[in-house]
């Protein structure tokens, strides 16, 4: 199927590993030319449609030299906003400051970045802003409270934008990844190892025993959703939440 968006420009967020990277190449083998952001730049790849960035979207004045390169070239038709997560902690007991870093570098930066590429979207009529949350917006993840909680802000955002935008061919979604093994997934069986005294292993296995699916994601089969979000046929979806986790979360 021709997804139609040869030729357009997009920004992932959060682009030098693990799930953006993974969109960043699934947009690039569409023809579209990426700006592929994140603190590290360097990389093997070398793909003619993928130019790297460097932003940290922890910093305010990283997101504000980030808006006006998008100003100066003319903005994106898509964006994948994705971030790093945040540290792994209860909600007992996080300190103000751990809290508003939280929010800083996953909610605030990029609501601001998809504002400044907003209103070239409105005037050429066509846009896909697509967040990367959690699935544990839906379920709360044990030990992950700073995340558990500041992406539910951000699902708030997506779906009020939704609203805003949708009369100017602009979709707004969120994609939910369950369990999508990646380095961070990796990092985090690793913290739940050595919290628990159990093997690598039978951290893993006992997280497969909670995905109906029996494995972890690959990260291409996420990245082939976010693919199909930004793409022409996908104009009719907004304002909507996909889960991409093997059937992990139980609820509807
Ligand atoms: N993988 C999953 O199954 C899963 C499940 C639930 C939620 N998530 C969430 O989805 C997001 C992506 O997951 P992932 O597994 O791909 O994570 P990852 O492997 O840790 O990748 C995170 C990406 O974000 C970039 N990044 C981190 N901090 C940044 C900052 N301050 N400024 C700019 N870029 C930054 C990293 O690059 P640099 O370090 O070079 O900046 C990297 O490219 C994370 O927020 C994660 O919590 C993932």
């Amino acid at each position: 199927m021709d997804l139609q968006i040869s030729g357009k420009k997009a920004l992932v967020l959060g682009a030098s590993r693990g799930l953006g990277a993974a969109i960043a190449y699934g947009l690039a083998a569409e023809g579209v030319h990426v700006l592929a952001a994140a603190r590290t730049t360097q990389s093997g790849e070398i793909s003619p449609f993928i130019t790297r960035i460097a932003v940290d979207l922890a910093d305010p004045t990283s997101v504000a030299v980030l808006k006006e390169q998008l100003r100066l070239q003319g903005g994106v038709d898509i964006l994948i906003n994705n971030s790093g997560g945040p540290k792994a902690g209860p909600a007992i007991n996080q300190s103000r400051q751990s809290w508003l870093s939280a929010f800083d570098a996953m909610a605030a930066s990029i609501f601001e970045i998809t504002d400044a590429v907003l209103d070239g979207m409105i005037a050429r009529k066509w846009g896909r802003i697509i967040t990367i949350g959690s699935s544990g917006v839906q379920q709360p993840i044990a030990n992950l409270a700073l995340s558990n909680s500041v992406r539910a802000a951000v699902v708030g955002w997506s779906k009020t934008l939704a609203a805003e935008v949708a009369g100017h061919g602009i979709t707004v979604n969120m994609i939910l990844p369950g369990r999508i093994d990646t380095d961070r997934v990796r990092e985090l069986d690793h913290l739940q190892a050595e919290k628990t005294g159990k093997s690598l292993d039978a951290v893993r296995e006992a997280s497969r025993e909670g995905i109906p699916a029996g494995r972890y994601g690959r990260p291409e089969e996420f990245a082939a959703v976010a693919v199909f979000l930004a793409s022409e046929q996908a104009s009719y979806i907004t304002g909507s939440q996909v889960r991409v986790d093997g059937g992990m979360i139980k609820g509807h």
